[in-house]
């Protein structure tokens, strides 16, 4: 399979893991896109979705499902979302379409994370993808020298504003020994809104797509 097909593949294999009657928890990015598609023939069956970006409630309302405020929702069994990386352990880089702050408040609130991701993206550790910081704008280089002094390179992702009206900061070349520690570290930087690292809350089931099929990794 090439990496379109496994994109389309551990979207279709998402599905099984949808709670029929629930609220559903809905990523963002490419490989969300297409789980968005394939879920569109169940729309009737869930109770609607919480969308962690706008380009998602968008993409959910045009397939027919039912876009709800996360205010308006006590219970997500299950959210599905991609990873720009994921490791075995199921800990994520996440944020590479800038979606990482209402990201992880959906996976913060939802049960079980379940992460959907072509091969490429399976790393054995975390941070040659840059990682995205969510910074408020006044905070940016206050941020940017804290994260120099961490070890990184962050760079202003231009002309990029995210739907909570912040910047981004992709911060290059960190070593992430410990990516629940950096998480942590990295969050109580004043400024900071959200760091792409999840780690803390990693996935709980990781559908990999592989030359061959779906490989299910994690069992939480
Ligand atoms: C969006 O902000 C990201 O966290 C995406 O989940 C991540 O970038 C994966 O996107 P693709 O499925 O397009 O690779």
């Amino acid at each position: 399979m090439t990496q379109d097909e496994q994109k389309a593949a551990v979207a279709r294999a998402a599905l099984a893991h949808v709670v029929e009657g629930a609220v559903l928890g809905v990523g963002s990015g490419s490989t969300a896109n297409l789980f968005i598609d394939a879920l569109a023939p169940m729309a009737g069956r869930i109770r609607g979705a919480v969308a962690s970006s706008t380009a998602t409630a968008a993409r959910l309302a045009r397939n027919g499902i039912a876009v709800l405020d996360l205010n308006e929702v006590d219970d997500i069994p299950v959210y599905v979302d991609g990873a720009d990386e994921v490791t075995e352990t199921l800990a994520m880089i996440k944020g590479g379409g800038g979606a990482l702050t209402r990201e992880k408040i959906v996976a913060g609130v939802a049960r079980r994370f379940v992460c959907i991701a072509d091969g490429s993206k399976l790393v054995p550790a975390l941070g040659r993808f840059p990682l995205p910081v969510e910074v408020i704008p006044m905070a940016r280089a206050h941020v940017a020298r804290a994260l120099v002094a961490l070890g990184g390179t962050p760079r202003l992702r231009a002309g990029f504003v995210t739907d909570n009206g912040n910047q981004i900061l992709d911060v290059a070349g960190l070593v992430i020994a410990d990516p629940a520690a950096l998480e942590a570290e990295i969050n109580q930087i004043a400024g900071v809104v959200t760091v792409g690292l999840f780690a803390r809350r990693g996935a709980d089931l990781l559908l990999l797509g592989t030359p061959d099929g779906v490989r299910t990794l994690g069992a939480r």
